[in-house]
């Protein structure tokens, strides 16, 4: 399944991931710019925070508390925020798009 990652400059960057990859991994893979993942999918850095389109927020089972909790903790955090370290990869989700927070670079 593809991940479409736009960048605060509005660039657009689409990778191939795995089924059952996070989309950290998949982004660490291929070096997308501003997910830096420094627990290394732990949940307990935030720096792999992305902002999620609002047309698949529904579509992902939402945070756990512990998610939750790293996601106050984040930069400029909203309603669409997420850590990709937790978002797996499906077919249902072929082409999700999500956002790299500018505070991230
Ligand atoms: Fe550290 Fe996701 S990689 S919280």
């Amino acid at each position: 399944p593809k991940i479409n990652f736009v960048l605060p400059d509005g660039s657009q960057q689409t990778i191939d991931a795995a089924v059952g990859q996070s989309i950290m991994e998949a982004a660490t893979a291929n070096l997308v710019k501003g997910i830096v993942a420094d627990c290394g999918g732990g949940c307990s850095c935030a720096t792999c925070h992305v902002y999620v389109d609002p047309e698949w927020v529904a579509k992902l089972t939402p945070a756990d508390d512990v998610e939750q909790s790293m996601l106050e903790g984040a930069i400029d955090p909203n309603e669409r925020s997420r850590l990709s370290c937790q978002l797996r990869m499906s077919d249902a989700l072929d082409g999700i798009v999500v956002h790299v927070p500018a505070a991230q670079f």
